[in-house]
């Protein structure tokens, strides 16, 4: 699973002659220890005239422990910039004027978050200006180097405050792997419960995580128990070993369970409402591939893959929210792929049924809000896990690499990402699909 070439490159051979050759040169991603600072240095907040963010961001990042600096420094560990002003596409000069002098000046691993109205609630000429705020940070997340990255997040109006939660999590060590991504805030919940304790905001919470004896699901499971929540691991039978290894680790409980069997949802039910009177949060991340080229597709390698990848999920939202199992402010979460976007050879099954993941999430996010919860998404690229060490070394390569980052993502990242969803504060973040893939050119 280990990425030999970018553990080259730190050697001092690869030090002497990776630049002399031009080489990609992956730097290390900083990533989150419990405790560290949440940022290596200031961040340098900037607005449009007439933003209305601007105050209520510089309150919650100095309440996060975070110094905002309004001068340029020598260094910023982030540059962040209230966009909401900009009601023309004449005003983007104010973004270009902020970022020019400084964007050369972000450290290893730094933040670029730009703020914006979500085009969809403007109108005329402020809608066609904020769009394109989107060109923007895709293409500042490709010209950052050492391991920054850039983000959009469209804000709406009311939803100033529940804008919290995203902005930890974007300039945090948690979001490494997220890159060049638009995420909205509050176009349904407008506010957001604040945890009593950032470092454990899902305490009290119950989480099921399905696939989660190995790889992405062990890694949201014991992110998810790292944040408070009780964890039922959930796995097939077979995996009845390592999920109990997993259960054990973390302090939660597990459950073998084929989650495409007829009777799953009433068992998963039964399960949930004995034990825990309910559950806070549900992450589907069990998945499986059956990778064929269409014409050599048997009728079965089609079939099970839609079973498990997105039948089986439909199956068990309509139960648990059927039969209210799942809590108020309650979380479902999806894990969808860049192949469900880009589409890929050999996967016309696996790239349907994560297609279909994301529209449960936009099926599902106008249900939610009613409900009062929230339903999201992630689309992970390459990350590093048995799955990808089997594929074939050149296309390993090529996923490695092709990316703003220039490497795979590690398990975590997925993890961190979902972290974020649950949240209780994330509240008002609902319907989004993040990809967590270090901006990948496929599918960009
Ligand atoms: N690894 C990547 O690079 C990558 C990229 C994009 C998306 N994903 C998605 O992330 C998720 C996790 O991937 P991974 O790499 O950790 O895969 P993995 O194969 O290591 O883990 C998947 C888990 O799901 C379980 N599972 C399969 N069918 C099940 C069923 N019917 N009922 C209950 N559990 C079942 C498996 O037993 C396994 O433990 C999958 O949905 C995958 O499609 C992975």
């Amino acid at each position: 699973m280990a990425d030999r070439y970018q553990q080259f490159t730190k050697t001092p051979l690869g030090k002497f002659v990776v630049p002399k050759l031009g080489l990609p040169n992956p730097a290390t991603l900083r990533r989150y220890r419990p405790g560290q600072p949440a940022l290596e240095g200031p961040a340098l907040l900037g607005a449009a005239p007439g933003g209305r963010l601007e105050k209520t961001v510089r309150a919650q990042l100095t309440e996060a422990g975070i110094e905002v600096i309004s001068a340029p420094a020598d260094r910023h560990a982030a540059l962040v910039f209230d966009a909401t002003g900009v009601k023309d596409p004449g005003q983007l000069r104010e973004v270009y004027r902020f970022f020019h002098p400084v964007i050369r000046k972000v450290g290893p691993s730094g933040r670029v978050v730009v703020l914006g109205t979500p085009p969809e609630l403007a109108e005329g000429r402020e809608r066609i200006a904020q769009r394109a705020l989107e060109g923007f940070v895709r293409s500042v997340g490709k010209e950052l180097k050492r391991g920054a990255t850039a983000q959009l997040v469209y804000v709406a109006e009311g939803a100033e405050e529940a804008a919290e939660s995203t902005l930890r999590f974007l300039l945090s060590a948690k979001s490494a792997f997220v890159d060049g991504q638009v995420i909205r805030v509050g176009t349904h919940a407008k506010t957001a419960p604040t945890p009593e304790n950032w470092e454990k905001p899902l305490d009290g919470k119950v989480a099921l995580v399905t696939g989660a004896s190995r790889g992405i699901g062990e890694a949201i499971a014991e992110t998810l128990a790292r944040d408070g929540a009780h964890v039922v691991a959930l796995d097939i039978p077979a995996q009845g070993g390592d999920l109990s290894a997993v259960a054990n680790r973390i302090g939660g409980s597990a459950l073998q369970l084929d989650i495409t069997a007829a009777d799953a949802p009433a068992k998963l039910a039964e399960y949930l409402t004995e034990r825990h009177g309910g559950v806070d949060v549900v992450v589907h991340n069990a998945g499986i591939t059956r990778d064929k080229t269409l014409g050599n597709m048997t009728e079965g390698g089609w079939d099970s893959v839609i079973a498990v990848n997105l039948a089986a999920q439909l199956a068990v939202n309509d139960k648990l929210l059927g039969d209210k199992i799942l809590r108020e402010n309650g979380r479902i979460i999806g894990v969808s792929s860049i192949a469900g976007i880009a589409g890929n050879v050999g996967q016309t099954n696996y790239a349907t049924s994560k297609a279909g993941v994301i529209g449960m999430v936009n099926v599902g996010a106008p249900q939610l809000a009613e409900y009062g919860g929230t339903i999201n998404a992630v689309a992970p690229g390459f990350i590093e896990t048995k799955m990808t060490a089997a594929v074939p070394l050149f296309i390993r390569e090529a996923g490695r690499r092709l990316s703003s980052l220039g490497q795979g993502g590690l398990p975590v990242d997925v993890a961190e990402t979902i972290a974020w969803y649950a949240n209780p504060a994330s509240a008002a973040v609902n319907g989004n699909l993040v990809r967590v893939c270090g901006q990948a050119l496929l599918g960009a």
